[in-house]
């Protein structure tokens, strides 16, 4: 019954990036006010990769962070992304090939069970993927199966800020104002920031 239950999860969640694909970019712009591009930045740097690391990025989705660290690493490096959510990933992979970056795997898999063989990554990275996992334990156990030994993991995801004012700006932003943008259509936008569409809200049916 809970596996039927988790086929029924994972079919939404997949259905619903489906749906938002070709304005994820817009939206995620939008919403974080363009900080996710320096967030990304920040994790790439965090990891201090040598340029022939090979990296995984799960739940790649439009391929963002997996740009970003195909663009740091160069040639001699390797990235795979992978996505379960086949027009996420068609858009991420069209990004690449526009900036001529070769050097990246465009992975169709789910990342609770990777079809791939174990120890051969450097790093693992994971992007606002980890509130939409319905089992993250077995996510995680499936990362450290394929990273090598010493293998960095970065998962960037965002936190209610624990301290005024900041966290008073983040709520008015991301309960109040997100989500009256958002609910101005009839579709979720699963923008990460979103409460409504993402984490942060009962109405959430992913986290
Ligand atoms: C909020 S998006 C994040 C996309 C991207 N990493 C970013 O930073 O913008 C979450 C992504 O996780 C993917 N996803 C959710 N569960 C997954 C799973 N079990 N396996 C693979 N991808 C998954 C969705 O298809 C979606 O593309």
């Amino acid at each position: 019954m809970w596996a039927r239950q988790d086929a029924v999860r994972r079919a939404y969640v997949r259905e619903m990036f489906g749906r938002v694909a070709p304005r994820y970019d817009l939206l995620n712009g939008v919403l974080s006010l363009q900080l996710h591009h320096y967030w990304r930045r920040r994790v790439v740097q965090m990891l201090r990769l040598s340029p022939d690391s090979r990296v995984l990025d799960l739940c790649t989705g439009t391929g963002d962070l997996a740009i970003e660290l195909a663009r740091t690493l160069g040639p001699a490096g390797e990235v795979v992304a992978l996505d379960f959510c086949e027009p996420m990933l068609r858009m991420g992979r069209e990004k690449a090939r526009r900036r001529g970056l070769n050097h990246t795997v465009w992975l169709h898999a789910d990342a609770l069970q990777l079809p791939l063989a174990p120890d051969q990554f450097d790093a693992a990275t994971m992007a606002f993927g980890l509130r939409n996992l319905i089992d993250k334990p077995a996510a995680f156990r499936e990362i450290y199966r394929v990273l090598k030994r010493g293998g960095k993991v970065a998962i960037l995801e965002l936190t209610r800020p624990q301290r005024a004012p900041m966290r008073w700006l983040y709520d008015l932003y991301a309960l109040q104002i997100l989500p009256r943008i958002c609910g101005r259509g009839r579709m979720r936008c699963a923008a990460p920031m979103c409460a409504r569409c993402s984490g942060g809200s009962r109405r959430a049916t992913t986290c």
